[in-house]
């Protein structure tokens, strides 16, 4: 495996490469980061991870300077998982310019961005600029980050980028919580109370899943059961699976999306369900 700082060292490297595979992170890698790299080494081509802490999607007060850089042992995870190169610029290698050109996707102000002010602007412009870099054929990202990978489908699909964008299931510790690198940030106590979130996702789903159409009462009642339990809720919403907005009535796949707060760790988890028609 090849640790590769410079841009003009992973063009080389990946010159005349057709079939690259890309899993773009921030590094402090987990079990979720590292199953996504087995998934693209399964199609045989050479895979690219990328550890970049962007500071573009954090906002001010965000954990920027805490998040954990842990390269050396995110490089010894890469390689045992079979990753051929990780591409790790520093800030001027990624931002030379002086001043940024953001892309700014749609939905970037609802659910999370409605919290975190130009946090998917900042997602969807350094990945254009690592897929610009890496040119792979496959991206993979998980599902988790489910707002994340609807918008980045989407801009993959209106910037006509010739890249193939694969999902892959949340990761989730045998309790339910989604893992995390952030996970990292609870103590123990709320370590305890986190899997509250997932199961709250998947008491809603049932309810969904068995008829019940009165969204705006299942996401009041999930919020109070998190605030009830010491949480800061962000949101709890239910919205449709193609168009992440509101559902139409009619409207069979729907997904619960909730992000809320323990302590100083914010979370985020979310649960698809389809209804019979
Ligand atoms: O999901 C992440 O870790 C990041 O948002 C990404 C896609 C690597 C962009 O910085």
């Amino acid at each position: 495996m090849r640790l590769i700082h410079s841009l003009a060292e992973l063009r080389a490297t990946l010159a005349g490469e057709r079939d690259t595979a890309f899993v773009p992170t921030m590094g402090n890698l987990h079990a979720g980061h590292i199953g996504l790299v087995e998934q693209v080494k399964a199609l045989g081509g050479p895979v690219v991870a990328s550890i970049f802490v962007n500071p573009l999607q954090f906002g001010a007060g965000e954990d920027f300077q805490r998040y954990p850089r842990t390269l050396p042992a995110d490089c010894e995870q890469l390689e045992a998982a079979g990753c051929d190169i990780v591409f790790a610029p520093d800030v001027h290698e990624m931002y030379p310019e002086a001043q940024t050109f953001h892309v700014l996707p749609p939905l970037a102000d609802q659910l999370c961005g409605a919290f975190r002010p130009g946090h998917f602007s900042g997602v969807a412009t350094v990945v254009l600029k690592l897929f610009n870099m890496v040119r792979p054929a496959t991206a993979i990202f998980g599902k988790k980050d489910y707002q994340q990978l609807f918008i980045l489908k989407g801009l993959a699909r209106q910037f006509n980028l010739p890249i193939r964008i694969l999902e892959a299931a949340t990761a989730r510790a045998p309790d339910g919580l989604a893992l995390s690198s952030r996970n990292g940030y609870l103590g123990a106590a709320e370590r305890a109370e986190a899997p509250r979130l997932f199961r709250l996702l998947t008491e809603a789903a049932a309810a969904i899943a068995a008829g019940s159409r009165d969204f705006a009462g299942l996401e009041r009642a999930a919020s109070a059961d998190l605030a009830a339990h010491g949480w800061r809720v962000d949101y709890v919403s239910v919205r449709a699976q193609a168009t992440l907005l509101a559902p139409a009535t009619d409207c069979r796949d729907l997904v619960i999306l909730a992000a809320a707060r323990l302590g100083s760790t914010r979370l985020i988890d979310n649960l698809e369900v389809s209804t019979a028609a």
